[in-house]
């Protein structure tokens, strides 16, 4: 069988270098690695014909500039680790010349806006309780405290903790944020990888004991049946297929409830591979259309996580714009 040649965006961030380790060990793939800074750790995992400069996400011409690169060096398989480069890449998907190994357009519109996630999961699993940051919303008989989040966020960024009725009216309205029931219990982070026809092939819940700038570097999987129902319902609500990041905390009566669904590899992927179920190389079979194993089981593991170093010749190091 030829090999198939796969492009990983995002080599600098902790879960392309994971997703590019992890295929590195597929002696049925060719690797290459890219992001938008020469520095990026994960361009120097891959041998220097392999690695690629991407210009930002959010940049006019990166769709375009993916386009040529999929054309010019073959390849078959995108996987994006980046969340901004989602979007524009699921849009003009069928123009790639390869396959997207992310959700449909439809899922990461969902995902990606935790308001219209809240109304997609609501009939399937235990939501907590979410309204527009509008004077209607505002005005809801609230139990306090209230988390007041934007809509389209990332690392906790404009998460507050409201602590009363004064302080929340006190918010202009804003109709990009959402005013929700506070959460008050265990956070848990699940890595989902679901087949092309929506089945969850295996959900892993993690406990992030420790976090440093928003990357768990330290944590266990753990074995819950109501955890992994939990996610798996809400990835299937969503309408995600591939990999997925569900984040659940338990409410005050002891439920796990949704928190949010990045719709992208987590940077704790290292550990959910570990314990026995390789999603990056699972997600390019999906994305290959190939056979899957119905279910992949998982251990309980724990992992601790240090900064490694990777040496050079000066001039090997890709000079970006
Ligand atoms: N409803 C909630 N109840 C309790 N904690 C919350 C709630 N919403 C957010 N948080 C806290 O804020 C963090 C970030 O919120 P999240 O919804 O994951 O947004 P993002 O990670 O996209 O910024 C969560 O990991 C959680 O610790
Ligand atoms: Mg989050």
């Amino acid at each position: 069988m030829s090999r198939r040649t796969v492009l990983v965006t995002g080599a600098g961030g902790p879960a392309g270098v994971a997703v590019i380790r992890s295929l590195l060990r597929r002696e049925d793939l060719v690797v290459y690695a890219a992001d938008m800074d020469g520095w990026a750790s994960g361009l120097y995992l891959v041998p220097s014909m392999r690695r690629r400069i991407l210009p930002a996400g959010n940049a006019p011409e990166f769709v375009e500039s993916v386009i040529a690169l999929c054309d010019r060096d073959e390849i078959d398989v995108v996987v994006s680790t980046v969340d901004a480069e989602l979007p524009p890449l699921a849009a003009r998907r069928a123009e790639l010349g390869a396959v997207l190994a992310a959700p449909s357009q439809a899922a990461l519109d969902t995902a990606l806006d935790k308001w219209r996630l809240v109304q997609a999961c609501a009939p399937h699993v235990r939501v907590p309780h979410t309204e527009l940051l509008t004077e209607a919303g505002q005005a809801h008989d609230w139990a306090f405290p209230v988390i007041v989040k934007p809509r389209s966020g990332a690392g906790s960024r404009g998460v507050r903790l409201v602590s009363s009725r004064p302080e929340l009216e006190a918010s202009p309205p804003d109709e990009a944020q959402i005013i929700q029931e506070h959460l008050p219990g265990e956070e848990f982070s699940v890595d989902v990888i679901v087949a092309a026809d929506g089945h969850v092939v295996a959900a892993v819940p993690r406990l992030r004991a420790r976090v440093d700038s928003g990357v768990a570097v330290a944590g266990r999987t753990v074995h819950r049946a109501e955890l992994e129902e939990t996610a798996a319902a809400c990835a299937r609500a969503a309408g995600i297929t591939g990999v997925a990041n569900v984040q659940l905390r338990y409410s005050a009566d002891g439920v796990p409830a949704l928190l949010e669904i990045n719709p992208r590899f987590s940077g704790a992927m290292p550990l959910t591979i570990a314990a026995g179920v390789d999603m990056p190389s699972l997600a390019v079979d999906v994305a290959l259309g190939r056979e899957i194993p119905r279910h992949v089981p998982f251990e309980e593991i724990a992992n601790v996580r240090f900064l490694e170093d990777l040496f050079l010749p000066v001039d090997e190091v890709i000079v970006s714009p």
